[in-house]
């Protein structure tokens, strides 16, 4: 059986910069608490009317597709992962097709919160290893600002706005998605979620005035879970693929908060320089955070580097990859 294998990777990121210093002058906070607690200094936001996650996604998109030399019409299927899609249908992943003139073939997105990466990535490696198509995209896309309240400091200094896509393709040569394991346990449901504009609570004027459309978060319930599970789940994986910290070239986590990329890296024994991050720069782009560290890194990666991707986020969702690169 071949196995499902990264071959190319394209990021994007909206111009303007959300600065710490920017966010001081909205809300009762300040750079050092950002920074100290968080790691982020900075974060991406897309601006502009009528401007959606799609848009972000389309040009990750479109960027793999140059970069690698492939004609949408080669496209065999397009995964989006996301939390902020366009609209509530259609899918964004019917809207990034569109704009990149990828037609008549299948589209459709994936919901795990900041694990959809994982998930999306996990479900585009099926498609390759039972030889049912050869061309994957799986894209992680997603535009915080749309659901971030800019009035709540507990909230508004943690996401960006932004957007990264792999191509999957068959390899036989021992390389690509190795393995993964993903998780959920939706009694988490109330720590981390929009509570507004899905069926349970459509659109209401009462709805916008108790602010549920915006993101919600118990935060320090959620970084227990997320310190615990993101470092049980990389462990397990390890474990299962008999690796040892000094095995894994990357880790490559969810950038949520330095703290627990830190915890993470630390229960699978590996050292700060081999941990991808970008959360100074970025922000939580969501379901972006993992395909963007991608991105950022390429140069950096050899063919045969041991990654081992992890990710937790609402639901709860949570789960890891592991990886042998193939370029
Ligand atoms: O990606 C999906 C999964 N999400 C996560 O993994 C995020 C998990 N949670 C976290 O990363 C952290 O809980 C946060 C970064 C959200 C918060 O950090 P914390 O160390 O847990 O802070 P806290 O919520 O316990 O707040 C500590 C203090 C509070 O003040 P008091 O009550 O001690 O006086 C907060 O009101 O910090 C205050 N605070 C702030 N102060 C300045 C909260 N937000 C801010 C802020 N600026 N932006």
């Amino acid at each position: 059986m071949s196995k499902a294998a990264i071959t190319g990777i394209h990021g994007y990121v909206p111009d303007y910069i959300l600065t710490n210093a920017e966010l001081e002058r909205m809300v009762d906070t300040n750079d050092e608490w950002i920074t100290s607690r968080t790691g982020i200094k900075e974060r991406h936001i897309l601006k502009g009317e009528g401007m959606g996650s799609s848009h972000m996604g389309s040009k990750a998109v479109a960027g793999l597709l140059e970069k690698m030399n492939i004609k949408p019409e080669q496209v065999d299927l397009l995964i989006c992962a996301t939390t902020t899609p366009d609209y509530v249908f259609p899918c964004t992943a019917n809207l990034i097709c569109d704009m990149v003139g990828i037609r008549n073939i299948g589209s459709f997105d994936i919901q795990a919160a900041c694990s959809g990466f994982l998930y999306a990535l996990t479900i585009g490696t099926q498609f390759i290893e039972t030889g049912k198509y050869r061309k994957v995209i799986v894209v992680g896309a997603d535009k915080m600002s749309a659901i971030t309240d800019y009035t709540d400091r507990t909230t508004c200094v943690l996401f960006g706005d932004g957007a990264g896509a792999v191509m999957l393709e068959p390899n036989d040569e021992g390389v690509g998605v190795l393995d993964s394991i993903i998780k959920s346990d939706g009694s988490g449901q109330n720590h981390l979620l929009q509570k507004a504009g899905g069926s349970r609570y459509p659109p209401s004027h009462e709805t916008v005035e108790k602010r549920w459309h915006y993101v919600y978060q118990d935060g320090p319930s959620v970084f227990k879970f997320a310190v615990k599970n993101m470092a049980d789940v990389s462990a397990e994986i390890m474990e299962r693929n008999h690796l040892s910290g000094s095995d894994v070239a990357w880790l490559v986590p969810h950038q949520a908060n330095k703290r627990i990329i830190d915890a993470t890296a630390h229960r699978m024994g590996i050292e700060s320089d081999r941990v991808m991050l970008n959360i100074h720069k970025y922000g939580n782009t969501t379901a972006a955070t993992i395909p963007l560290c991608l991105f950022d890194y390429e140069s950096q990666l050899k063919k045969g580097d041991n990654l081992i991707m992890a990710a937790f986020g609402g639901g709860f969702t949570w789960g890891a990859a592991y990886i042998k690169w193939a370029y």
